[in-house]
């Protein structure tokens, strides 16, 4: 189990987008589990929002990236996992705030809808926020 890693999964609208992203981390010398896909070739993103899930579940990585053309539906796929908490993100100030209020695990980016730099922003605040806890705790155990 490394369970500090992050871990990338992206369909082929989020494939360009999860690479720029993995060369970023990279660059910072972080460690990056690539679940896929690996190509621009069509799939279906339940798969690979399952993927996720099944890497948050399991413990394989301890925070994760997703990517596909809206955010959407790999989000709503990787939250149907217990353990997975996916924040669809389109600024820095979604993505702080849903680490601070809903200690989200996933950061959820839509490839069509924002650009590189904007997707760079909310990567870097979703890993550099902590989560607040007191009250958002109490919320958080009733979901
Ligand atoms: C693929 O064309 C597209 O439907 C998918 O990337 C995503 O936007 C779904 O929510």
């Amino acid at each position: 189990m490394s369970g500090n890693k992050i871990a990338f999964a992206a369909d082929h609208a989020g494939y360009e987008l999860k690479c720029q992203l993995i060369r970023a981390l990279n660059d910072q010398g972080h460690e990056v589990l690539d679940l896929g896909c690996d190509s621009t070739d069509s799939v279906d993103y339940p798969d690979l929002g399952h993927l996720m899930g099944e890497a948050i579940d399991n413990g394989d990585a301890g925070m994760g990236v997703l990517v596909c053309g809206t955010g959407i539906g790999i989000s709503i796929a990787a939250n149907r996992h217990k353990s997975v908490r996916a924040a669809l993100c389109t600024s820095s100030l979604m993505a702080r705030l849903s680490r601070q209020h809903n200690d989200a695990n996933v950061l959820a980016l839509g490839a069509r809808i924002i650009g590189v730099e904007t997707a760079l922003d909310c990567l870097q605040t979703f890993m550099n926020t902590a989560f607040e806890g007191g009250r958002h705790q109490r919320r958080l155990e009733k979901i």
